[in-house]
């Protein structure tokens, strides 16, 4: 609760959960008590058992009564592996947003080819695929490789990049990239972990970062990576190391 309440503060507003996660639950009760406007991002998990329509908003509803929500935004399929394929699990989301109850619908962990499968199927329903979200970070960047990001700018698509941080690695052990990281912190005076959040999100406005953090004061830090912009040299800087 009190980390809930710090992130609103410092001026985060966006909680990413996902019904595997066990943490509908009690972020649910922290929305109980601190009533601020939030968006919340949730995820069905596309087990093989869940073919029907009924098994899908039997989902989306466990997911709103945990969370004490009428409405998710957006609400992803959180794999695209299932018996139905990506066509079908876009016709069965594309249900539930007809329900009115999730306000964007978004897939993750979806390769650039399932991306532009699903977005051609939500297209038949008059739906705009929202978001993809991949796991990206400066240490992890596959999707500049694979496709996923080109995607994105292609299909006007949010990219919400998970382990941001690469689960917290980003600190120095005397890698190239943790002394390029460091001497752009220092001469900043920001922290590595700022430095490797802002240029993540230098990379692309669609880019959003929700890093995890169970105390409050490394959330305060990594909401200090936004409001400022790495120069055209440090990026290029951190380009160098990592290539
Ligand atoms: N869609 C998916 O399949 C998927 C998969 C994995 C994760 N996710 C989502 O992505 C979120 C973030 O991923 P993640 O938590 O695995 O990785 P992460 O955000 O890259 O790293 C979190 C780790 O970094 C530490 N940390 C946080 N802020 C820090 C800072 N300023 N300096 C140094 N260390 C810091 C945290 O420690 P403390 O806890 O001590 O603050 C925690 O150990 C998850 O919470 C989840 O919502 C989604």
């Amino acid at each position: 609760m009190p980390v809930f309440g710090a992130a609103i503060d410092a001026g985060a507003n966006l909680f990413d959960t996902a019904e595997v996660y066990r943490s509908e639950k009690p972020l649910g009760e922290c929305m109980r008590r601190d009533r601020r406007s939030v968006h919340i991002v949730t995820k069905f998990a596309p087990y093989p058992t869940r073919l029907s329509a009924r098994s899908f908003h039997k989902a989306l509803d466990g997911s709103l009564s945990r969370l004490g929500t009428e409405t998710i935004d957006p609400y992803l399929i959180h794999f695209p592996f299932s018996p139905l394929g990506v066509s079908r699990l876009m016709d069965r989301f594309a249900e539930i947003a007809r329900a009115g109850k999730v306000r964007a619908i978004g897939v993750s962990n979806f390769s650039a080819s399932q991306m532009f499968v699903a977005a051609k199927r939500l297209e038949r329903h008059g739906i705009a695929l929202a978001a993809n979200e991949v796991q990206y970070s400066i240490v992890h960047r596959d999707s500049e490789q694979n496709g996923v990001l080109e995607a994105c700018r292609k299909l006007d698509v949010a990219l919400i990049a998970y382990r941001p941080l690469s689960g917290g690695r980003n600190r120095q052990d005397g890698s190239p990239l943790d002394k390029a990281l460091a001497e752009i912190a220092r001469a900043r005076e920001k922290t590595i972990a700022q430095v490797g959040l802002n240029w993540l999100l230098s990379k692309d406005e669609r880019i959003v970062a929700i890093p995890g953090a169970t105390g409050a004061e490394h959330l305060r830090e990594n909401v200090g990576a936004v409001g400022w912009t790495l120069s055209n040299e440090e990026v290029a800087a951190l380009e160098q190391v990592t290539r």
